[in-house]
């Protein structure tokens, strides 16, 4: 049985990117009967950023009604809220004292902002060793990322290293899983789809707001009557990555015989959207109206992860002599 684990971002609802290049893959490893998944929102870490408590907890409860919508079983796995197993917080505590200072200034998450070193605070300097702990609490073998955590990941398993050396066994040593062939999904400025550039498509907006992003999908100026060319459009290259083969080449033939404009491919491409997430959504508008039962989901999660990161924890404290 290997164990999986992955922390997720508590930026809010995930959008088309996010689920097909990370959710789905995730929820795919977590459902194979030899692993047992560990997802868990790094509700601590976004406070490095995001003080406001309710927009903390909003996002918080979006992601994880986002996850269970699209059909992670909480049930089988392991499913709740980093801030909630306080164990992490001590961990993290003595993994700082083995972790040498220069390790972090070289770690790029600090050093894309060093540059501004007044309006930082010292959790960016040591996110790094909150992600190791939050590792290493739970014995985790694999951790699947994404390419910009590779580094936090080595510097998870030099910590570990470094403690076992000193005192014996005490760790897993985690492997870290980039996965090489994670799609790059274009937004609609045709740049990577991402929350920066504001070019998302948000799967779980309300109707409106999701018609609205895909119609303003950027496109050349052909005019109706024009042959165009699939492999060039965005609106054809977010669509081909949704629809199937015949309703692939069904569009592109459509594209190059003319007479057929980009703002039909758009209501298609809408259309597929919320036919393909149909009962996602629904369950998505479900979960977010009542964030009790959310709530007890991630306490089902909570009670199981605390006992593992308990047990855990008081190994660390016995080989240090607490
Ligand atoms: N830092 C990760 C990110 O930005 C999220 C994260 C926090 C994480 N703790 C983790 C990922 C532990 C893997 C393992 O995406």
């Amino acid at each position: 049985m290997a164990r999986i684990l992955t922390g997720i971002q508590s930026s809010g609802k995930p959008h088309l990117g996010n689920i097909l290049g990370a959710i789905e893959p995730a929820i795919k490893l977590s459902n194979e009967k030899k692993n047992e998944s560990f997802f868990f929102i790094a509700d601590l870490h976004s406070l490095i950023n995001i003080k406001d408590s309710k927009i903390r907890n909003n996002n918080t409860l979006s992601v994880a009604a986002s996850w269970i919508a699209m059909g992670f079983d909480y049930e089988k796995n392991y499913f709740y809220r980093q801030s909630k197993i306080s164990e992490v917080s001590e961990l993290t505590w003595y993994l700082n004292c083995f972790t040498p200072y220069p390790m972090l200034l070289n770690s790029h998450s600090f050093k894309d902002k060093a540059n501004n070193l007044s309006n930082i605070n010292s959790g960016l300097l040591t996110y790094p060793i909150l992600m190791a702990s939050d590792i290493l609490l739970y014995d985790a073998d694999i951790v699947p990322v994404g390419k910009d955590q590779k580094q936090h990941l080595e510097m998870t398993r030099d910590i570990a290293k470094s403690f076992n050396h000193k005192f014996g066994d005490t760790f897993i040593i985690p492997e870290c899983k980039i996965d090489n062939e994670v799609m790059t999904i274009p937004g609609i400025d045709g740049r990577k789809m991402s929350k920066t550039y504001d070019n998302t498509i948000d799967i779980f907006a309300e109707e409106n707001k999701l018609k609205k992003q895909i119609m303003s999908i950027i496109t050349d100026s052909k005019g109706l009557g024009d042959k165009k060319n699939p492999e060039r459009c965005n609106v054809f290259g977010i669509y081909s990555l949704l629809a199937n083969n015949s309703q692939i080449n069904d569009m592109k033939s459509k594209y190059q015989s003319g007479g057929y404009g980009y703002g039909h491919a758009k209501k298609e491409l809408f259309e597929l959207i919320l036919e393909k997430f149909k009962n996602q959504r629904e369950k998505y508008f479900d979960l977010i109206k009542n964030y009790d039962h959310l709530n007890d989901v991630l306490k089902i999660g909570e009670k199981k992860a605390k006992i593992i990161a308990g047990n855990v924890l008081a190994r660390v404290r016995k080989k240090l002599g607490y």
